[in-house]
């Protein structure tokens, strides 16, 4: 008996990890060239804390180099001096079928980044490009689940930058509620393992205790099979991940989070980002994906 429920329990392991399919992407990233802290505009950022900004050049070109290493195309947009935060390009733009809309930022310290991003978009072909009439900062508040945008308030992004998406987009938009300042983005507190397609769901993992109680209730009813994350696990920026189906780019401190994913068929991949968190990001803030 026993012997037959280890052999269920092995077998279940070998088909989830089978299921579990990497599919090439496409990003955009930034690199810091001039990146700092010079400003403290989410709770993480403290401007009498010393950045090495070379080693978060090099530490971002490892998270670069990552995406290579594992199949994807990244391209990137050109740093300015000035903008200390450009390095954080999923804010700048959210792309569904290859339509674009660009982000307005909720601070006057990063506002300028829209119009750099939007540039690059048109001068890279895409003809479908709508600037927001209402503040979003892009996939920050964003996350693309193969089906539906779910959409974070509540810190950044307005209420009414979520229909103006869906307007815009012509995608089915969810809206959540954040309420931990400490997750002032959707990206810092949710992150999708695996799109839904025609045969599955999709498959996220969440840390519900960003959210109000009605949008946790919204999350458990649309995901009830999430990974549920903990304090710990968000905390170290485990949920500012990346995953391509079944490769989960996550920062080295998420031990914990990384084998809750493992048991469930995925591959953890880590990256050293500890810099780029002393200005509240991680890997996922580095990466806009472009979806054509
Ligand atoms: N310092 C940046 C800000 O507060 C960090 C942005 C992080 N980006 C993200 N997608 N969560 O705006």
């Amino acid at each position: 008996m026993r012997n037959q429920s280890q052999l269920i329990a092995v077998m279940r392991c070998a088909y989830i990890r089978y299921m579990r399919v990497p599919m090439p992407r496409h990003y955009v990233m930034c690199p810091p060239r001039y990146f700092a802290v010079d400003y403290a505009i989410n709770p993480w950022m403290d401007p009498d804390v010393p950045v090495d900004p070379e080693r978060a050049l090099r530490q971002w070109t490892e998270l670069r180099d990552t995406y290579r290493r594992l199949g994807h195309l990244v391209d990137e947009v050109e740093p300015q001096p000035g903008l200390p935060d450009m390095v954080f390009a999923a804010n700048s733009g959210t792309v569904v079928d290859g339509r674009v809309l660009g982000s307005k930022f909720a601070k006057p310290q990063r506002a300028a980044e829209a119009e750099h991003f939007r540039r690059w978009f048109v001068e890279n072909g895409f003809r479908d490009v709508t600037m927001p009439q209402e503040t979003n900062e892009a996939e920050g508040d964003f996350t693309w689940t193969g089906l539906l945008m779910l959409a974070g308030a509540g810190f950044r992004t307005e209420p009414g930058a979520h229909a103006e998406a869906q307007e815009v987009l012509g995608v089915p938009v969810v809206s959540l509620r954040l309420v931990d300042p400490r997750y002032y983005h959707l990206d810092t507190a949710l992150f999708v393992l695996s799109e839904a397609t025609d045969e599955r769901p999709a498959h996220i993992a969440y840390y519900p205790e960003a959210f109000s109680p009605g949008s946790q209730a919204v999350l458990r009813r649309l995901f009830p099979d999430a990974v549920v994350a903990d304090a710990e696990d968000a905390r170290c920026f485990g949920l500012n991940a990346i995953s391509d189906g079944r490769h989960v780019v996550l920062p080295v401190e998420a031990t914990a989070l990384a084998e809750k994913v493992a048991a469930q068929g995925y591959e953890p991949v880590f990256v050293d980002i500890s810099e780029l968190r002393k200005a509240g990001g991680g890997p996922k803030c580095c990466t806009l994906e472009i979806r054509k």
